[in-house]
């Protein structure tokens, strides 16, 4: 089967099924985990989203909250401007979409904190919308995939990734909510940065990394900063 299909189909019988904001079309649910999963794993993020969902359980009430207490619900989470770009997000859904999170993946990303790939997740898990995905664990497993050279954090290298993503989508819409769950799972339990489980992929048999023996080496690392150079004279004064 196509990339897809093989990612579709593992998805179902051995991917995550039972994490809070799955099972779910509540945009403003699944927006939230977005936003904590940005730069914050799982485990972490389980408990500060079920106390989150509490105190705020839809976009009105956290667009009405005074900004310390949507700051205190996030104390220890880090990264705090996601915190307040996360208030001001719920109050622009409020204010310019009547209360209604957009299934557009522009006027998503237009909202603050809210990059390209987290658009087309929330489009995806919230609406079927067909938009790829392209985080941290989707870049490894595309660049060790397709055998791209070069770190990803580059404009060119982020490019290629991106158009080898949208390249893979699934046709069906009703497939795509596997799909992107698929490659972040696959992602964050097969293709591991150390020791990939390659035995265990759905598309390991047109991986050219693994054909090239180059998983270890992909996705190349980031370029180790230049040392500084400091250029210096001395004058020696004898007397
Ligand atoms: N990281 C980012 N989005 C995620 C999701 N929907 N499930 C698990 N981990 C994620």
């Amino acid at each position: 089967g196509s990339f897809a299909a093989r990612i579709v189909t593992w998805q179902r019988s051995h991917g995550r099924h039972d994490l809070p904001w799955q099972n779910t079309r509540d945009a403003y649910r699944i927006w939230l985990s977005e936003i904590m999963l940005q730069q914050t794993q799982v485990t972490t993020v389980l408990p500060y989203y079920e106390r989150f969902l509490s105190r705020f359980p839809d976009v009105a009430s956290l667009a009405a909250a005074n900004e310390d207490d949507v700051l205190a619900l996030w104390a220890g989470l880090g990264y705090y401007s996601r915190a307040r770009n996360l208030h001001r997000t719920a109050q622009q859904v409020m204010t310019q979409h009547r209360g209604r999170f957009p299934a557009d993946v522009d006027a998503l990303a237009a909202m603050p904190g809210v990059g390209r790939s987290t658009a087309a997740a929330i489009a995806a898990f919230a609406y079927d919308v067909i938009a790829p995905i392209l985080d941290g664990n989707v870049k490894r497993v595309l660049s060790r995939h397709a055998a791209i050279d070069g770190f990803p954090g580059t404009a060119a290298v982020e490019k290629q990734l991106w158009r080898i993503a949208g390249d893979r989508l699934p046709a069906q819409p009703a497939d795509i909510v596997a799909y992107t769950q698929g490659l972040m799972d696959l992602g964050a339990t097969v293709c591991a940065r150390a020791e990939p489980r390659c035995n265990a992929c759905p598309v390991a048999a047109d991986c050219a990394a693994r054909a090239q023996g180059r998983t270890a080496e992909l996705p190349t690392a980031r370029p180790a900063k230049t040392l500084p150079l400091r250029h210096q004279r001395y004058l020696l004064l004898r007397h």
